[in-house]
């Protein structure tokens, strides 16, 4: 079973800059709620109840949304507005929440080996809230993951097809599929030029972790723009056979891009 879930949460957001100079973009809101909140929604939906959060300086807020807020809640309670917190109280009411700093923003892979101390030696979810997921008909993309990881038991990265301009955006996976959504993934390439890209097929945020993945992390040197990525971990576990990619059924938004922030918002606000 997966019980937790990481949010590596560190990163500075500067496409939203001014906002984001004081504002996490994790809490950055798609009409009333912040991203990193329908990411905590989607992995308590996939049964995850620690919600593990890699921080940084400046991101009190996110430790505060996730808290009880006395002076609001007292004074509203009993109004027309009390129901507006309910959402967040269920949350609060049903899940841990854990906080490690990343202290130097080194890349991906090194956010998430960050989080070793609040995961142990258990297989986890990962989310990266800026890509925000929505399945209006079923399951959310974790749930699904969750079904193959029960299956499959090893590392799965949701993928999705991308325009092959935008490889360069992309981890971009190769391998063969086992069925018309599952692929076993031989090779994987963070970030290639569309010359070097081996298909069209680019992570997004949402994995499902084995352990074994922080020794691994440790291991590796760091790769493209000098970080360390997770791609390059999770190819060291594909070349062993063990990672699997899953084109998962829903719509994803790039909330790190203005364009994908807007469309989410509309895409949200149509559904109200
Ligand atoms: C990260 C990952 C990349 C993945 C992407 C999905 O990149 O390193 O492999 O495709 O998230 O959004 P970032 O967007 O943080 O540069």
């Amino acid at each position: 079973m997966i019980k937790k879930c990481l949010f590596p949460a560190a990163g500075y957001g500067t496409r939203f800059l001014p906002a984001t100079k004081s504002l996490p973009k994790e809490m950055l809101p798609i009409i009333t709620k912040p991203l990193i909140h329908y990411g905590v929604e989607e992995a308590m939906e996939a049964g995850m109840r620690t919600m593990a959060i890699v921080t940084g300086r400046g991101k009190r807020a996110l430790e505060d949304y996730f808290d009880i807020s006395y002076e609001l809640e007292h004074q509203i309670q009993g109004s027309s507005k009390e129901p507006l917190l309910k959402e967040i109280r269920e949350i609060q009411n049903s899940c841990v929440f854990t906080y490690i700093r990343q202290k130097e923003m080194r890349g991906l892979g090194d956010a998430i080996l960050k989080g070793e101390p609040l995961i142990g030696q258990e297989p986890f979810a990962v989310v990266l809230a800026d890509d925000f997921c929505i399945h209006d008909e079923g399951d959310g993309v974790l749930k699904q993951m969750v079904k193959i990881y029960n299956k499959y038991r090893c590392s799965i990265v949701a993928v999705m097809e991308v325009p092959r301009e935008d490889t360069y955006k992309y981890g971009i996976v190769s391998g063969d599929f086992l069925d018309e959504n599952l692929l076993k993934i031989s090779d994987m390439i963070e970030k290639p030029k569309v010359e070097n890209a081996p298909s069209n097929l680019a992570i997004i945020g949402r994995y499902i972790l084995t352990p074994d993945i922080f020794d691994i992390i440790k291991s590796v040197k760091p790769g493209i723009n000098g970080e360390l990525q997770i791609t390059d971990a999770l190819r060291v576990q594909a070349k062993q056979g063990k990672v699997l990619g899953y084109r998962f059924e829903g719509l994803r938004f790039d909330c790190g891009s203005i364009e994908g922030f807007v469309e989410a918002t509309n895409y949200m606000y149509k559904k109200m």
